[in-house]
């Protein structure tokens, strides 16, 4: 694959991921200046994770706030494919939709797709799928969402309510636009073809509940829209509003690829990982440095490619003065990769024993948020 390709479907992302492109290619809309100023002007402040793009795109999000400012309240959907522990990454848009159910005061359904990756993960049994879901689920319930706004299911213990609503949608998705969608080829199970609907289900659940249409806000790394086209394709036909979006970036993975991918552990800090499993991590990362101290005096590192630098713009370095300066000091020189990686450290480090004590916490709290109707 040349170098300025990539690819970006719900089961692969490879090479070096253009964002702008993907908002073309896949017929999204930025976020731009006047969705910010919406944002200010209705929670009072831009979070980092808009003030920075990393959720960077959207679909209908105007119209979502226009409801919201017309005391129509809207309901957000985002969810997880449980194929192993949580990474940091994972936590991302969570931190982001929490902020969202806290500004607007929103219902929250979260999806735990057990079936898609039994499907898709050849190794993955029933049994370990259910066991990640269980063990993902601790780690949204440590964030604090509320357990009075939020239910969280497995599509395996939900699927009385869940697959009449799926099979709305895929009786109106043919074979042809699933595989002009996904890339499917003629090895791909049968279960993989039909899982879309069941990742629809959810978008339309509030409105069925309410017996109205309910306007839905789905929070989600941008790999995920191929499914959303399709929700979003089918919703007037089954009399629903199309659901919004609103897409992340893809966190960036301590070996410099653009994803962080799960299967390797050592490209992610996961949230189960122990401190110095993390400094170690954090240790051996790829950074934008120079081979010597002495050429990185002289000529300056490039933080744009590095992990540590990204780490800290993502989700670590709240203050964007001190953001900007890291990136100055890395640039002229200033600053060597030891103690950029030194402060890193210390920060996830503080981060985790805080989330693992809560995570600690959330075994109690489970039942709390997780609904089954079998
Ligand atoms: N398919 C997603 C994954 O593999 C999980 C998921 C289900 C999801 N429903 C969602 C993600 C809604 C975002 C929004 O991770």
């Amino acid at each position: 694959m040349p170098s300025e390709e990539f690819i970006v479907t719900p089961w692969e992302v490879e090479g070096h991921v253009d964002y702008g492109k993907l908002i073309t290619l896949f017929g999204t809309q930025p976020i731009d200046d006047h969705i910010l100023g919406r944002f200010k002007k209705l929670t009072g402040s831009i979070p980092l994770m808009l003030r920075r793009k990393i959720f960077f795109s959207q679909r209908d999000l105007n119209w979502i706030l226009d409801c919201y400012e017309a005391g129509q309240r809207f309901v957000l959907y985002t969810g997880r494919g449980p194929s192993g522990h949580t990474h940091l990454g994972h936590l991302m848009p969570w931190v982001f939709t929490k902020y969202l159910q806290d500004s607007f005061g929103a219902d929250l359904y979260f999806q735990l797709t057990d079936d898609e990756k039994f499907l898709q993960k050849d190794p993955l049994s029933m049994h370990m799928v259910r066991g990640f879901s269980y063990d993902n689920a601790l780690d949204v319930i440590a964030l604090g969402f509320d357990p009075q706004k939020t239910r969280i299911f497995l599509d395996t213990e939900y699927v009385h309510t869940l697959y009449p609503i799926a099979l709305e949608v895929s009786k109106r998705v043919t074979f042809s636009a699933a595989r002009a969608v996904f890339g499917f080829d003629v090895s791909t199970n049968v279960g993989m073809i039909s899982f879309t609907s069941m990742q629809s289900a959810p978008a339309f659940l509030p409105s069925i509940e309410a017996g109205r249409n309910v306007p839905v806000l789905i929070p989600c790394a941008i790999d995920q829209d191929p499914h959303f086209r399709v929700t979003r394709d089918v919703a007037p036909k089954m009399g629903y509003y199309k659901p919004a979006l609103i897409h992340s970036r893809f966190f960036p993975s301590l070996l410099g690829q653009d994803k962080m991918s799960a299967s390797l552990p050592e490209t992610s800090i996961f949230t189960t990982d122990d401190p110095d499993e993390a400094r170690r991590k954090i240790a051996n990362a790829f950074t934008g440095g120079r081979a010597t101290v002495r050429e990185q005096r002289e000529l300056g590192g490039t933080p744009d490619v590095c992990t540590i630098y990204q780490y800290a713009f993502y989700l670590f370095e709240e203050d964007d003065r001190r953001a900007f300066e890291l990136r100055e000091e890395c640039l002229t020189g200033a600053r060597a990769c030891g103690t950029c990686k030194k402060e890193l450290a210390d920060k996830v480090v503080a981060f985790l024993e805080d989330h693992q004590r809560k995570r600690e916490q959330a075994k109690d709290r489970l039942e709390d948020f997780m609904v089954r109707d079998c």
